[in-house]
């Protein structure tokens, strides 16, 4: 049962709201407020006790957040949905600046109340139940170095005591990626029998039985949940999809590894928000600095702190024009791990269908991933940082603007 908090402006949309949050079928307890997101403040007491607060606002602008960002800073558990005519962009950014996941436009699509319903209700019966430690692996242009990364990670923690772990890991490999899912074909030469997306046509039916019917299972510790196969399917995933899979992949796996490709939009922000750390993953080039730049400011506008992410820098090249202090210097961060270029095993391992971290179990990549898989998997339990935290993080040091020749 969740505790709903509606405050609306209108009688009659407030009315159509709760028709819609009935049809949902999604247990709840429902309380209507009157006002306004510029006025949010004066509800304090009654967003206190809610698991959700929706705010129904047809004037809503980016300015007009800064009440319901108090509002999530104060209560860490609660969750806030928007309901606002035709949302810009704009307004979809900040509201995802100050933790707000759900921005649903009128007329109210009812499958999207449901997904952000169940996420609410699964959250709050998940609670402390969380164990599996995920990682996304992400990066700003495609042909950095991702899929390998992912993959070649996932297949090192489930290489027996791996990490001086002291028993060998259940590990998950999510490939997320929406454009042209590739990742099983790194680790594995036979088709995968479903993809996520068949999984999350059916998310109604998600159980054990049918997660493990879906997902390739390479080793006896290693699954793989193959990615959409085209972007045209991926559309169809939405974030509350994901919540389902991850609240069930954290209890059943050690480590989960998220392979989300170089997509910025809500799924693939979900998965990084939900990620206990991220491995960003670029090249000595000069596009990657572009791009990554504003990456990076992305990570910063979203909350991260600096030590959740983790900057990669694959197939290192000390020759090379683009330095690892001018891509500090231009990121804004500090490189983390240096990954050597191996072109032989990389297309080697490829053409035999078997991960790279196995076909040359003794090459400097491998044993660079390994460093990568400890620091991003480490032995002592890492204290997660709380949403307040998060909020409340000292503002972002100016980073060095790009010369305009670059
Ligand atoms: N460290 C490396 N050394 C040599 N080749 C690499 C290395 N990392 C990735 N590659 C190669 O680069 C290409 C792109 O890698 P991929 O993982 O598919 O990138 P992405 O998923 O970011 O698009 C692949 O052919 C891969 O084998
Ligand atoms: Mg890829």
């Amino acid at each position: 049962m969740i505790d709903i908090l509606l405050v609306s402006s209108s009688p009659d949309r407030s009315r159509l709201i709760g028709i819609g949050l009935e049809a949902s079928g999604v247990p709840h307890r429902l309380r209507i407020a009157h006002g306004t997101a510029r006025h949010i403040r004066v509800h304090a007491a009654a967003i206190e006790s809610a698991d959700l607060l929706i705010v129904d606002d047809v004037d809503l602008s980016a300015r007009e957040l800064s009440g319901i960002e108090e509002a999530l800073a104060c209560s860490p558990q609660l969750h806030c949905m928007l309901v606002t005519p035709g949302p810009s962009t704009n307004l979809l950014m900040a509201a995802m600046r100050v933790g707000v996941r759900h921005v649903l436009s009128w007329p109210l699509d009812p499958r999207e109340i449901v997904d952000a319903l169940t996420h609410v209700a699964n959250k709050k019966t998940a609670g402390a139940r969380r164990e599996g430690r995920v990682v996304s692996v992400t990066s700003c242009k495609g042909g950095s170095g991702t899929t390998l990364v992912a993959t070649n990670l996932a297949c090192t923690l489930a290489q027996s005591g791996a990490g001086g772990a002291e028993k060998p890991r259940r590990v998950l490999l999510i490939d997320l990626n929406q454009q042209f899912a590739d990742a099983s074909l790194l680790v594995a030469d036979t088709a995968p029998a479903a993809t996520i997306a068949d999984l999350c046509a059916q998310i109604d039916r998600l159980d054990s039985a049918f997660f493990d019917a879906c997902v390739m299972h390479v080793n006896e510790r290693l699954d793989v949940l193959a990615g959409a196969g085209d972007p045209v399917k991926a559309a169809d995933l939405r974030p509350a999809h994901l919540d389902q899979l991850l609240a069930l992949a954290r209890e059943r796996y050690d480590a989960v590894v998220i392979d989300v490709g170089q997509s910025v939009n809500p799924l693939a922000i979900y998965a990084l928000d939900h990620s206990d750390a991220v491995a960003m993953v670029v090249r000595q080039d000069m596009l990657y600095l572009h791009a990554g730049r504003r990456m990076f400011d992305i990570f910063r506008e979203l909350g991260y702190p600096s030590t959740k992410v983790q900057l990669v820098v694959n197939a290192y090249d000390k020759r090379a024009r683009i330095t690892l202090e001018t891509l500090e210097t231009t990121l804004g961060a500090k490189i983390a791990h240096r990954l050597p270029r191996d072109e032989k095993a990389a297309v080697e391992a490829l053409n035999q269908g078997v991960a790279l971290v196995d076909y040359a179990r003794k090459s400097a990549l491998a044993q660079a991933i390994g460093a990568l898989a400890d620091s991003l998997w480490p032995r002592a339990t890492v204290v997660k940082t709380s949403a307040l935290r998060r909020l409340f993080a000292a503002r972002p040091r100016p980073v060095h603007q790009l010369k305009t020749e670059h």
